[in-house]
C-alpha cells in the first residue's frame, strides 16, 4: 500500500540533477515473509535448547538475549558469551531444561537476570501461543512459545527456539 508513494519519491529521486546514488528504498526492508524488518529490531530473550555440533557432546538449555531479536535468528551471526546465560549442561540429549511449570531464572555474566514462569502444560499449546511476561529488571517482555527453528549457534551447539520474548 506504501508502493505508489514510494514509486514517486523514487522517481523523483532519479529525475534530481545531482547524480547521488538513491537510498534503499524503505520497502526493501523487509524479511522473507514480508515483515518489517524495522519493526523486529527490538530486544528479544529467547529459551533455547542447544544441540552439539563441530564434535561438542553436551546439550545445553540457555537464555540468549539479542539487542536485535533478528540476530537470535540468524545463524550466522556471533553471540557473544555475555549474551547467553547456560540453564543446565547435560551429556544426553534427553536432559534440556524444564523451562515450564514454576517460576524461574537465569542470571548472566552482566549480573542481569531474567525472570519467566510458563505453565507446565506450555508445550501442548499451539506454537506461537502467548505464554506469559518475562522481566529482566529493566524492562516487562510478552513471551510467546516458540517452533523450534534452529536461531542460534553458539559455541560448537545449534539452539532451537522454545520459547522467545519481545
Ligand atoms: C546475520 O549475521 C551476519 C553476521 O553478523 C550478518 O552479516 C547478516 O547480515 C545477518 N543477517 C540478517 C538477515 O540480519
Amino acid at each position: 500500500m506504501f508502493a505508489p508513494k514510494l514509486l514517486a519519491v523514487v522517481s523523483l529521486l532519479s529525475g534530481a540533477v545531482f547524480a547521488a546514488p538513491a537510498p534503499a528504498p524503505a520497502a526493501e526492508l523487509t524479511d522473507a515473509d514480508g515483515a518489517s524488518v524495522l519493526l523486529k529490531r527490538g530486544e528479544g530473550i529467547h529459551l533455547m535448547n542447544c544441540e552439539p555440533t563441530n564434535g561438542a557432546t553436551n546439550y545445553i538449555s540457555a537464555v540468549v538475549y539479542c539487542a536485535n531479536d533478528g540476530n537470535c535468528n540468524n545463524l550466522s551471526y556471533s553471540h557473544s558469551s555475555s549474551n547467553v546465560c547456560v540453564k543446565s549442561t547435560s551429556g544426553s540429549s534427553g536432559a534440556y531444561h524444564v523451562w515450564e511449570g514454576s517460576t524461574q531464572s537465569c542470571t548472566f555474566s552482566s549480573g542481569v537476570t531474567f525472570s519467566w514462569a510458563i505453565g507446565k502444560e506450555a508445550q501442548t499449546w499451539p506454537d506461537y501461543t502467548y505464554v506469559g511476561t518475562g522481566v529482566n529488571g529493566y524492562s516487562t517482555f510478552s513471551g510467546y512459545k516458540d517452533d523450534k527453528h534452529y536461531g542460534v549457534t553458539y559455541n560448537s551447539h545449534k539452539c532451537r527456539s522454545i520459547y522467545y520474548y519481545i
